[in-house]
């Protein structure tokens, strides 16, 4: 048996359609409900539904052989497995948003106070530029922030763009892109090889594409992605 974690939320029907695609079908999973743990051994699979930056920890420890989340949550934890496949969905990305009118880049030669829900990437991408900032974690709802004046900036998701526009915001800096990626607990791709090497095949033929020949470690890089 594999253990499948899966992010709640907005990846959760892909990562459950990409299963029925490669062949598994995951029935009885039921993704509006309150249970979190769901077997299915006619698949040799039991899904666990977590939240989206849980799901690299379950994996790292071992609680989860496997998981799917976003590149975005492996660029904030920096967790030591594998990540063997990119698998498309789920395309945002990670960027800088001001109020409109507030975006110009001198303003950022001075230290500004930036809201995010991701401390790590937001850090690190303003200290590669040398660029000093208060950074003020919050959990959710971060367009809020700049509204209030609670922060100059937002490090956030972008997807469709929409969030931001109903606030007045706009993307000032593309930090990193962002899809659903598989990624592998160390130990499960040597114990589980031939169960973790099908699952990656399988799905790898549904369109995932390899993040290279062998796993590897998903990496905490943030590539800068220029301005946009
Ligand atoms: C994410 C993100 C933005 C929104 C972007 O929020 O934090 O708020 O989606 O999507 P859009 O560009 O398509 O409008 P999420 O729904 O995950 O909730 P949260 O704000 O509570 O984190």
């Amino acid at each position: 048996m594999l253990t499948i974690a899966l992010s709640k939320g907005k990846l959760l029907d892909p990562s459950l359609e990409v299963f029925r695609k490669a062949g598994y079908s995951p029935a009885g999973v039921i993704t509006d409900g309150r249970r979190l743990v769901f077997p299915c051994p006619e698949i040799g699979i039991t899904f666990l539904i977590v939240r989206p930056t849980d799901v690299p920890t379950y994996v790292e420890y071992g609680a989860a052989d496997v998981g799917i989340c976003g590149k975005d949550v492996l660029l904030e934890h920096d967790s030591d497995v594998y990540e063997p496949l990119d698998l498309g969905f789920g395309a945002c990305r990670i960027a800088v948003a001001a109020l409109r009118g507030l975006g110009s880049r001198n303003r950022l030669s001075s230290k500004i106070r930036v809201a995010t829900k991701y401390p790590n990437i937001t850090e690190q991408y303003f200290n590669q530029r040398g660029v000093p900032v208060e950074l003020i974690k919050l959990y959710g709802s971060i367009e809020l922030a700049p509204i209030v004046g609670l922060a100059d900036r937002i490090v956030d998701l972008v997807e469709t763009g929409s969030t931001l526009k109903a606030h007045d915001l706009v993307e000032v800096e593309l930090i990193a892109r962002s899809t659903a990626r598989l990624i592998v607990n160390r130990a499960s791709l040597k114990l589980k090889h031939p169960a973790v090497t099908d699952l990656i095949r399988k799905l790898r033929g549904v369109g995932a594409s390899s993040r290279s020949a062998a796993p590897r470690k998903a990496t905490r890089i943030v590539k800068r992605a220029g301005k946009r």
